[in-house]
């Protein structure tokens, strides 16, 4: 894909008729945050809200998110938010292969577009799709090749709230920019 600006990458995604996603999805879900962005969040794919809304992370997980970010001391208009695919699964089912590869390009552009400084991978899906490893146990915490950070998806964190503090403590790495190598 050739290097376009943001607005038309958008309406790119929102048009996208790539995969049978399309056929069930209200809205696709782009993504939204300042271009360019020191910081981008990366999740899995939009759920109900986020395909009734076309806005991502607006339903519980959303929710959870903004709480986290507030105790992490970044504010969510600092950070560019999005998902590894960009319409809905039906009944929230995990992405297929193929969905995840027919929809690579467009968050490709989107690191492009934005450079942002650190990309903070929320859960296995958006770690196996960037990065390709999963295992968030093991791979959260630290900054990996040298602008990546891995920590739980806020859906697990919903599902598991002693996770919460550990969450937090990711998400407060991101606030100094990358810059803290570990
Ligand atoms: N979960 C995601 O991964 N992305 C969203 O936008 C909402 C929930």
């Amino acid at each position: 894909m050739n290097q376009i600006d943001l607005p038309h990458l958008d309406q790119q995604i929102c048009a996208c008729r790539l995969c049978p996603l399309f056929l069930e999805r209200n809205l696709a879900v782009p993504g939204s945050g300042p271009a360019p962005a020191d910081i981008m969040l990366v999740g899995e794919a939009p759920g109900k809200e986020e395909d009734l809304t076309g806005k991502p992370f607006v339903g519980r997980a959303g929710r959870l998110l903004d709480a986290a970010l507030e105790r992490a001391g970044l504010e969510r208009s600092r950070v560019f938010i999005t998902s590894v695919i960009k319409c809905r699964p039906p009944q929230n089912r995990k992405p297929k292969k193929k969905e995840i590869e027919r929809c690579r390009p467009y968050l490709q552009s989107q690191i492009e577009i934005l450079h942002p400084k650190i990309i903070c991978l929320m859960g296995n899906t958006a770690a196996q799709a960037v990065l390709g490893r999963q295992g968030i146990a093991d791979l959260r915490g630290r900054i990996l090749e040298d602008r990546y950070l891995v920590t739980f998806h806020p859906a697990a964190v919903l599902r598991n709230r002693n996770l919460m503090d550990d969450f937090v403590s990711d998400l407060k790495m991101l606030n100094t920019g990358g810059l803290r190598l570990v």
